[in-house]
């Protein structure tokens, strides 16, 4: 599984954490990953990290209620996902392998995709999902049955809409192409390149098309929808925290324990985390407040909060994001929703 890069385009948050811990629901999205390889039937996941966010990982790791085997392969620089095989080739050994990038979330799991590899006797095979722009992303031709015929990498001019999500399964054949590449122009060692030479060796690629949603958690609109469909699946009305005041809470709302919410309305999906206060506020749907959170006298909609954000007196607050211990503050009244993304210690004084 690959924890490491840099999250350029989430910044600010990613200036103090990794892009894979950024919450979907309060859960990192590292998490999902995990459970979908544990579902699989992988019991030995090598965790690749880079040196910055590399002590996050292993922190937000260390429970592992997956109980699979955890073992951190250190990818000095972010030279690209081939190289980051190169780096885990000592952990990988000659087995066949799933990789599984750390910062994609995707609607199913990954099981029958590794049963399909492993039945099919494939080289490799690649999880595929139809987008609108694949210029950003590796894209893959396939045949009737399956099979890749062609794959390139950010194609300027692309040969299908079907872009390779960050699921793949080798055999130990990818080892041999991925020492025979050179790195692409961004000056990185390109997984879909070695894939590439696979298929030009004359070997079995077999692709899957992912038929559920496929979520890029890249970008602070990303993460929002994101937030959005997870809140909608999965969010479950479980009211563990304490609730006064005559507030009302509708539809699918999760208070977690040690959570107080007091004179507000609620309306689900919502997820409220661990030790967060709301009073005198509606907490509109599509919102995640992480844990130690305070709102209060505000009125929010389609926003995640992270851990000891604060939203305090304002009118209205929708489609924002706000890093840990953010705070938004309104000092006089006016009515105009303000669209924010904040980072990590920001204050924003309205
Ligand atoms: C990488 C892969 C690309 C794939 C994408 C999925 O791109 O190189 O083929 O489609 O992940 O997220 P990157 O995120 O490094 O630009």
């Amino acid at each position: 599984m690959l924890s490491g890069g840099k999250g350029t385009r989430l910044r600010p948050l990613t200036h103090t954490m990794a892009k894979q811990l950024v919450p979907v629901a309060n859960r990192p999205v590292l998490h999902y990953v995990m459970q979908h390889l544990a579902d699989a039937g992988i019991a030995e996941v090598g965790v690749i990290i880079s040196p910055e966010t590399g002590g996050q990982i292993r922190e937000a790791l260390a429970g592992n209620p997956w109980g699979v085997e955890l073992t951190y392969i250190v990818q000095e620089q972010p030279r690209g996902l081939a190289q980051a095989v190169q780096t885990a080739r000592p952990f990988l050994g000659d087995e066949p392998f799933v990789m599984y990038l750390g910062d994609n979330l995707i609607g199913q799991g990954i099981h029958d995709f590794v049963r399909h590899f492993e039945e099919a006797g494939a080289d490799a095979a690649i999880l595929l999902k139809e987008v609108e722009n694949p210029q950003a992303f590796g894209v893959a031709k396939v045949d009737g049955e399956g099979r890749v015929v062609t794959l390139v990498e950010k194609p300027k001019d692309p040969p299908s809409n079907l872009a390779l999500v960050g699921v793949y399964a080798f055999s130990p054949a990818i080892h041999a192409a991925i020492d025979g590449i050179e790195p692409s122009w961004r000056g990185e060692l390109e997984i879909t390149d070695a894939i590439r030479d696979l298929l030009e060796q004359g070997r079995s690629i077999r692709s899957s098309v992912l038929r559920n949603w496929w979520l890029d958690t890249g970008k602070k609109d990303d993460l929002l929808e994101a937030n959005r469909v997870v809140l909608d699946e999965f969010t479950e009305r479980r009211i563990e925290g304490e609730v006064s005041g005559e507030s009302k809470i509708h539809g699918r709302v999760t208070i977690l324990p040690g959570a107080r919410v007091r004179a507000s309305t609620i309306r689900g999906p919502v997820i409220i985390g661990e030790n967060s206060t709301v009073e005198d506020s509606f907490i509109g749907p599509f919102t995640s407040i992480g844990r130690d959170c305070r709102v209060a006298n505000s009125v929010i909609e389609h926003t995640v909060l992270l851990d000891q954000a604060q939203v305090l007196n304002v009118v209205r607050l929708e489609d924002s994001v706000l890093g840990k211990d953010a705070i938004v503050r309104k000092l006089e009244t006016t009515h105009t929703a303000f669209r924010l993304m904040l980072g990590d210690d920001s204050e924003v004084i309205l």
